[in-house]
């Protein structure tokens, strides 16, 4: 069993982070998305792993993820041009993977639990394919199956207006070599893309058996802004535990889980939990309410953040109430005591500022 972890793609749903950022590296509770998808990876006991870049994008996840010693397996990059669909993904790696069965996990997709008991299953039964199914309130964002009365996948449409079920595809996929018969049989779809959803679909034309499961514990899309803060608040509940290497003062109140790392200080501050704090960063006067983390080299003073992530090298200086928000790195809020009913404005392109 191999592993192919899909870390192309453009990102254009979530810029502006993703114009300086790929997509897959953005931190969730201060970790990169791509690295818990190692981790179950890691955890699943597989050794040969591909990972799909992009020209754009590709060197930032080399650096990031190296060559994988600190997961324990080795590391192919596979870089694909352009990003022609999941499926084009796949026979990009059709070298790697040769005739083995493989896992497919995209590398935006966040999980509660791992992918080893799945993979066992899949072992057993030795489907030509395995799909991860999870109930969603808007199926037409996804792949959506519909199954008949005992529970048979029958049918697969990509993002359809009008879904045939509320049934999700959740981004990890495992295959047999048969995945590579039916990508030959499809064509591009609508917006251009050649479909693993259709090849699916294929498998089915073909009499191939492929079985679902209903993912239990929690399962996020990291696709849009929306998505992120949602992933960053399950994430911290689920994962941070109080653990604090940097220093706080006696003026100072910290309450539920908090986790603060190295040479970070903490003046005269109030600090809810679930929060995550990088290090060497700076948090005075201030207030950081719950499902809020924090990056590296922050700074946020005489400000109250809740429910937000802020990146790295950012600051934050008198702000009343800062919500529901995301900074890339090195953003700066600041108050103007001058302005005038003014605002003073230097953002990217595709920033969103709402007044
Ligand atoms: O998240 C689950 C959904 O993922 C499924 O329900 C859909 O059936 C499936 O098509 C996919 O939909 P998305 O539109 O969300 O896929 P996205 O374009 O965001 O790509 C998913 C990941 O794969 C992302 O990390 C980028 C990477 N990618 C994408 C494409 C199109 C590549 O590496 N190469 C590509 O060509």
């Amino acid at each position: 069993m191999k592993a192919l972890i899909l870390s192309g793609g453009k990102g254009t749903r979530l810029r502006p982070l993703t114009h300086t950022i790929a997509k897959q590296l953005v931190p969730i509770a201060g970790k990169p998305i791509l690295g818990y998808v190692l981790g179950h990876v890691a955890d699943a006991g597989i050794k040969k792993t591909g990972i799909i870049i992009s020209p754009e994008t590709g060197p930032e996840v080399r650096s990031y993820v190296g060559e994988g010693n600190r997961w324990g397996f080795q590391v192919k990059y596979l870089i694909q041009k352009k990003p022609l669909g999941l499926a084009h993904a796949v026979l990009t790696a059709k070298s790697f993977l040769g005739n083995d069965d493989f896992v497919m996990y995209l590398g935006d997709n966040l999980l509660s639990h791992g992918i080893k008991d799945a993979i066992e299953r899949f072992k057993k039964s030795r489907p030509a394919a395995m799909i991860f199914l999870k109930e969603v309130s808007d199926p037409r964002r996804f792949g959506v199956a519909r199954l008949d009365e005992s529970g048979r996948v029958v049918q697969l449409v990509e993002k359809p207006a009008h879904p045939p079920s509320n049934l999700a595809l959740v981004g990890v996929y495992l295959f047999s070599k048969r995945i590579f018969d039916a990508i030959a049989a499809i064509k591009p779809s609508g917006r251009g893309e050649l479909e693993i959803t259709d090849a699916i679909q294929e498998l089915l034309n073909m009499g191939l058996k492929v079985e679902s499961e209903k993912v239990s514990g929690w399962w996020l899309d990291t696709g849009k802004k929306d998505d992120l803060l949602e992933a960053n608040t399950t994430v911290l509940d689920s994962y941070v535990a109080t653990d604090i290497r940097g220093s706080v003062d006696s003026q100072s109140q910290i309450s539920g889980r908090v986790a603060i790392e190295e040479n970070t200080s903490i003046t005269n501050s109030k600090l809810r939990g679930p929060v995550r704090i990088g290090s060497h960063s700076v948090i005075e006067n201030s207030f950081i309410g719950p499902f809020t983390s924090i990056g590296d080299y922050v700074t946020v003073r005489d400000s109250a953040i809740e429910h937000s992530v802020v990146l790295n090298n950012s600051v934050i200086e008198g702000i009343e109430r800062l919500e529901d928000s995301i900074l890339g790195r090195g953003s700066k809020v600041l108050r103007n005591e001058t302005r005038h009913n003014a605002l003073r404005l230097m953002i990217s392109d595709d920033s969103i500022v709402e007044v």
